[in-house]
């Protein structure tokens, strides 16, 4: 039996929590995926599918969920069953998603790139792309770097307790747009807590890439 991972055993307790600045972020970046009226969307680190209610009442677009966890998947498919929305979940990586080139008009992921380990950013970001049609839309979630100070306490609480953490750390991935064929048409502020912002990134594939 393959190992769990810790989002596994944390999924039915991440299934209830919803802290206020989750709420907010999840229904800003739902309500910027849904804007465009895209008819296929995929969602990366769909978790427990907070975002699905939102969904369900903001857009119609056949919408397929990838995360790494199965026990999250679970949740996120109970979830859409209940209010009867359709809803395909995928157990994948975001290093190397099961899915065709340009399958998407739009991906969503929220609170995901700040798990994501540095050096593997670039090529999460590149995979989003490359299933994403050309003109479509990302919508990314994220805690953000916004303090050096406040960066280094985080940097050093998650060197020692990367799993307490749930190896969450905030990071600054605006810069790695062009790089991977993105451009960047919405950079809004959701929250701010201990010099931490909470942001949701919007831009749309390049035609060119
Ligand atoms: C902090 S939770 C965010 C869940 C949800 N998007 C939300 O905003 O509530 C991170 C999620 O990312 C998933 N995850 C972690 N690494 C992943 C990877 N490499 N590819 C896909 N999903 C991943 C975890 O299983 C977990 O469900």
């Amino acid at each position: 039996m393959p190992r769990k991972s810790l989002y596994d055993v944390a999924a039915p307790l991440y299934g209830r929590l919803v802290p206020g600045f989750v709420e907010r972020t999840l229904s800003r970046a739902v309500q910027r995926v849904s804007t465009g009226s895209p008819e296929t969307l995929l969602e990366v680190a769909i978790g427990p599918g907070h975002t699905i209610p939102l969904l369900q009442k903001r857009t119609s677009a056949r919408s397929v969920a990838v995360d790494t966890s199965r026990a999250m998947l679970k949740l996120a498919q109970g979830k859409a069953s209940s209010i009867a929305m359709e809803l395909a979940p995928v157990q994948g990586d975001v290093l190397n998603l099961p899915f065709k080139t340009s399958s998407f008009d739009a991906v969503l992921s929220t609170f995901l790139v700040d798990v994501i380990k540095r050096p593997k950013l670039e090529q999460s970001l590149s995979e989003m792309v490359r299933v994403l049609a050309p003109g479509g839309r990302v919508v990314i979630a994220q805690l953000h770097i916004s303090s050096r100070l406040i960066n280094s306490v985080w940097d050093f609480a998650h060197s020692l307790l990367p799993e307490s953490l749930g190896f969450v750390r905030p990071v600054d991935i605006s810069d790695l747009f062009s790089g991977v064929g993105l451009r960047l048409i919405q950079d809004e502020v959701i929250d701010e807590a201990i010099g931490t912002r909470v942001t949701t990134l919007m831009a749309v594939r390049s035609s060119w890439t």
